[in-house]
């Protein structure tokens, strides 16, 4: 197999709010196939960062009483605190407020700058006179012009969903600080997307999207493109646009940019080299797993952005669909609106790795985390058929056998049927089939545990003369256990580390090599994992109703 060169991201989650289990479908999907690339001997680089910049991020440092680089110093320790212990390995994780980003940042705009894809007109926007700044969208609050609801934003209505402007608001205010806000006029810098109609069209349909992303594509390429308002005036936490004072690059200009500054922030620790990777002409592949609510910024703005300053454009856009909780959207007073934190104070994040993995597709369906359902799963798929083979077989090991398999392995057609699906298995996680990949896998699981009804090694063990079998049987199933190992090991670091321990054999690579262990010794069996136990959530569901009391 040829070695590939990849180079992955995931989207920088924004300095001003925890990790939630929404947030995780995506850090674990893309984790979950970064390992196994790298198991399969690739190379294979996965960088991210926090997306630091914004109003959101300056006013509530604000709010808290302390500057927005405080803010996102201790933000971003929380989240990489987070990801760490959802296992999730990062090669690389760093600030879109960074050295990196700003230097890169103010190239890629230079060069649109030059080649003519930039201009600046006056535009009039919603301002507050008491705190002297625009107000986003977001921060406008009023009466819906539709329905009359109350304390509705300035971009959309909750009650009835309508959408429209914040001048249409009735009796607005700023959320800022409760003010009717006035109208100021104000120069702003755009980005003519609309330059680049042409490159999208083709390169929308060049396979580098799923089915449904590029039907929505077609969707708004067919409506016209309209030009990107890519600055906001002072005060603003970001950085100040080149040769236009007070004027600051918009978070989300300098946001994807910062995928090449974690990269670059890499290579100045590495021997790796920016260029070959991000150059025009560079064959590493380049993958960007993202939600489905910021396809816009990296199916249209990013490609654009990227050709017109003359880089490379991504060989792929990764979408995937939201979290709902129990069949419902997240919510802070169901309990469902689940912090990374409050999960971990009560359970094992294998278990979420491993849930997220039986029902991710590649498609930008919505998946469902039902707590009934996840705890069967865990329970009989991860507890009851994989580590129940090793915890059946290894006591007689042990016991009678001085922690040895036997000389031969007894079932090779057995055997060879486990590595035969290597490359089914394989196919699965390469294409982003999670669901299909765990099932196949548990699917052998479910032979291996046939074979073990059949064979009754603990009646082998109370019969005379029977020795041979028993251990035949048994060394034949760890054998089984330990395929089984290796092909969960991109979904479950943790238990398969655990795993290879008890083996005392390492499964580095993909399995398509992998030999039976024969006349080897095993080290003594530690439960790899234990059922999950219903009052563990509910008092993670009550502890989420309880941060909610906090705020
Ligand atoms: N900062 C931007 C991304 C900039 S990328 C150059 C952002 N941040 S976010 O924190 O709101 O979201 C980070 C990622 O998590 C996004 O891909 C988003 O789609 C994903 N998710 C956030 N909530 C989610 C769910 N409830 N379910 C699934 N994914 C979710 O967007
Ligand atoms: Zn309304």
């Amino acid at each position: 197999m040829q070695q590939r060169k990849i180079l992955v991201t995931s989207a920088l989650p924004y300095a001003n709010g925890e990790i939630h289990l929404g947030h995780l479908v995506e850090y674990i999907q893309t984790d979950i196939w970064v390992r196994f690339q790298k198991q399969r001997g690739h190379e294979c680089y996965y960088v991210c960062a926090d997306d630091a910049h914004g109003t959101p991020i300056m006013l509530k440092a604000d709010r808290d009483g302390i500057t927005p680089e405080e803010l996102i110093a201790q933000v971003g320790k929380n989240h990489q605190r987070d990801f760490s212990d959802f296992g999730i390995a990062f090669d690389n994780y760093h600030s879109t407020h960074s050295d990196e980003n700003k230097t890169l940042s103010a190239l890629v705009y230079n060069r649109l700058r030059e080649a003519g894809h930039i201009c600046s007109s006056t535009i009039t926007q919603a301002f507050d006179p008491v705190k002297n700044m625009f107000l986003p969208d977001r921060f406008i609050k009023g009466d819906c012009p539709k329905c009359g609801a109350k304390d509705q934003y300035g971009d959309g209505c909750e009650v009835c969903g309508a959408n429209y402007s914040p001048t249409d608001l009735k009796n607005a205010v700023s959320a800022v600080s409760g003010v009717t806000p006035i109208e100021k006029e104000s120069v702003h810098y755009f980005f003519n997307l609309a330059d680049f109609t042409e490159m999208l069209r083709e390169w929308t349909r060049a396979g580098h999207l799923q089915a449904e992303v590029r039907n929505k594509l077609a969707e708004w390429l067919e409506g016209g493109l309209q030009q990107w308002d890519i600055s906001r005036d002072a005060p603003y936490f970001g950085f100040e646009i080149p040769d236009a004072p007070n004027k600051y690059f918009y978070v989300w200009l300098d946001a994807p940019i910062g995928y090449m500054a974690s990269f670059q922030n890499l290579c100045d620790k590495t021997n790796l080299n920016f260029d070959d990777f991000w150059a025009k002409e560079s064959d590493v592949e380049l993958y960007h797993f993202i939600g489905k609510d910021i396809i816009y910024f990296h199916a249209l703005f990013w490609p654009a952005m990227l050709s017109g300053a003359n880089f490379r454009t991504p060989d792929a856009i990764f979408a995937h669909g939201f979290l709902t909780v129990n069949g419902e959207k997240m919510s802070k007073s169901r309990g469902t609106f689940i912090t990374a934190r409050t999960y971990l104070d009560h359970l094992n994040p294998e278990y979420l790795r491993y849930y997220f993995a039986a029902k991710l597709s590649n498609t930008i369906d919505d998946i469902d985390l039902n707590f009934d359902d996840f705890s069967h799963r865990v329970n009989s798929d991860l507890v009851g058929k994989v580590v129940n083979i090793a915890s059946r077989c290894s006591g007689f090991i042990r016991k009678k056998f001085d922690n040895k398999l036997s000389m031969t392995c007894v079932e090779p057609k057995l055997f060879a049927e486990f590595i035969g699906e290597s490359e089914v298995i394989a196919n699965c996680y390469e294409q982003r089939e999670f669901s299909k990949a765990m099932r196949e896998i548990m699917e052998l699981a479910d032979k291996a545990n046939q074979y073990i009804d059949h064979k009754k090694p603990w009646l082998l063990a109370k019969e005379e003369g029977k020795d041979t079998e028993l251990h035949d049987v048994c060394s034949v199933a760890i054998n089984l256990f330990r395929i089984l190992a290796a092909y969960l090991k991109p979904v479950l670091p943790v238990l398969t580390t655990k795993a290879e321990a008890f083996l005392n054999a390492p499964t580095t690579r993909w399995i398509d090599e992998l030999k039976p262990l024969v006349n080897h010794t095993l080290n003594d069996f530690e439960p790899l994992m234990t059922r999950v136990e219903a009052d563990k959530i509910t008092a993670i569901i009550d502890d989420s109703k309880e941060t909610l009391l906090k705020v």
